[in-house]
């Protein structure tokens, strides 16, 4: 996933990273048998980093194509820049949506909401 090769890429060997998954609604579509049902989730992953951060500016052209941020050390970094906006498009095209927040030098976080299906056991229930 982009989002995580991005949090490698722009942190440096004393950040952290997290990634947080978490089920915000859920909905049985469909008993398939005694062990699985298949279910409609709606998941928001969060991708935090302690890394270089993004300035304001950045932050508005972050998911335009080709957009490398030409500053302090996220420069040099290898990259064609398309990951973003190409991520953001398939989010999007899946009715899920993306959102960022970050300090500059202090660290980023990526929100990324979506729908999918799944199938679970009964597990899921208990
Ligand atoms: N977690 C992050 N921390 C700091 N800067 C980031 C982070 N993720 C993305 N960026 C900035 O956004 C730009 C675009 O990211 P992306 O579209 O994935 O392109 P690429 O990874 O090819 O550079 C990056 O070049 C970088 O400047
Ligand atoms: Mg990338």
């Amino acid at each position: 996933m982009n989002f995580l090769s991005n949090a490698l890429k722009f942190t440096d060997k004393h950040s952290r990273i997290t990634v947080l998954v978490k089920v915000l609604e859920s909905q049985v579509t469909k008993e398939i048998d005694a062990e699985n049902t298949e279910m409609y989730i709606s998941l928001q992953l969060s991708i935090l980093d302690t890394g270089v951060g993004i300035s304001q500016e950045g932050l508005s052209n972050l998911f335009i194509d080709f957009g490398k941020l030409e500053e302090g050390s996220s420069r040099n970094r290898q990259g064609t820049g398309l990951g973003l906006s190409i991520c953001k498009n398939i989010i999007e095209r899946m009715g899920g949506s993306v959102s960022v927040k970050s300090t500059l030098g202090k660290g980023t976080e990526f929100k990324v909401i979506f729908k999918t299906k799944c199938r679970v056991t009964p597990d899921y229930f208990e």
